[in-house]
């Protein structure tokens, strides 16, 4: 595990920005990132933020809503503080068809090009961040969290990160603040192979857990709060944090 933490660091500083499609192009042969051609060219792309606000209300923001906070319920997930490059390959994934979203894929299938893709990235990446994720909220709540802080940090945050914040360079989603009922979902479409773009190591780590240590490993993730080295780079949170009983961090 140390050693992937250091390769995976070491990647992301060796990196340069450019280099993005390029890493993605040598990863053709796993069906997770396959490199169609209009991925490529969307990460190469200078998104238009402007085009892309007009593109994300047009198409979006009815489900994800004008803030990109999505649904607590889980149903719609949170883009707001995401990766740039992860939203990309998601929508790109989602257009072609290697991650099966049927209830979106008209609307992604609305923007015209790579260009309009990496606009509406663009627009996302300039929303502040909601502080208002779904939680798991069962009268267990702090033992599930802890133990599934155990088995997050042993074989998640390698590749998510301790924090959750992902990595960009790798397409590695955030998961801090994301809705708790999305993760679970999404943990449960890995694991059953219902999500086409899964990274396949991840895959094989999801599927020997059991119902209880998926929920107690959702509940972790969930309870999360957006790293400030995140905010450093992406910009900043849309009210002063609150702690849930209401007092002001
Ligand atoms: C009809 C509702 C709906 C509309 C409209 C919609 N989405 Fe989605 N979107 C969803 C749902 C539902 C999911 C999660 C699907 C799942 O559970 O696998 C999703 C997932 C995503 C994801 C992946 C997030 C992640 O964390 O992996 C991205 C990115 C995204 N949407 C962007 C967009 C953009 C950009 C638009 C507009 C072009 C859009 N969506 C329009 C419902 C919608
Ligand atoms: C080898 C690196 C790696 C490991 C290890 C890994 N993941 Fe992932 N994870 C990814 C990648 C890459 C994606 C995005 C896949 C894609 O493009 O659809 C992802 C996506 C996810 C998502 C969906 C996020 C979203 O916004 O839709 C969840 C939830 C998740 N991982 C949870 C976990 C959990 C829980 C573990 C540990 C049990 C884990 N991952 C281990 C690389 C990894």
């Amino acid at each position: 595990m140390k050693k992937m933490t250091t390769t995976v660091a070491a990647c992301v500083a060796l990196l340069p920005a450019l280099a993005l499609a390029q890493a993605l192009a040598e990863n053709k042969d796993q069906s997770w990132s396959a490199a169609n051609a209009e991925k490529v060219r969307a990460l190469q792309a200078k998104g238009n933020v402007k085009a892309g606000a007009e593109a994300y209300k047009a198409y979006c923001e009815t489900c994800h809503l004008p803030n990109g906070g999505g649904n607590p319920d889980g149903s719609i997930p949170q883009l707001a503080g995401q990766q740039p490059t992860v939203l990309i390959k998601q929508l790109a994934d989602i257009r072609s068809g290697l991650r099966y979203n049927p209830t979106m894929q008209p609307f992604a299938k609305k923007l015209a090009d790579a260009q309009e893709v990496a606009n509406v990235a663009a627009y996302i990446s300039t929303l502040c961040i909601p502080n208002e994720n779904g939680r798991y909220a069962g009268p267990d709540a702090a033992e599930m969290v802890a133990s599934g802080k155990l088995l997050y940090d042993k074989e998640c945050a390698q590749c998510h990160q301790p924090n959750g914040e992902g990595v960009k360079e790798m397409f590695y989603p955030v998961l801090a603040g994301q809705h708790y009922y999305y993760l679970l979902r999404q943990m449960t479409d890995i694991r059953d192979g219902r999500r086409g773009n899964a990274n396949p190591e991840m895959v094989r780590v999801i599927k020997k857990y059991n119902p209880e240590q998926m929920l107690a490993i959702a509940a972790y993730q969930a309870s999360l709060t957006t790293p400030s080295t995140m905010l450093m780079a992406h910009g900043s949170m849309c009210k002063p944090l609150a702690t849930r009983d209401g007092k002001v961090k």
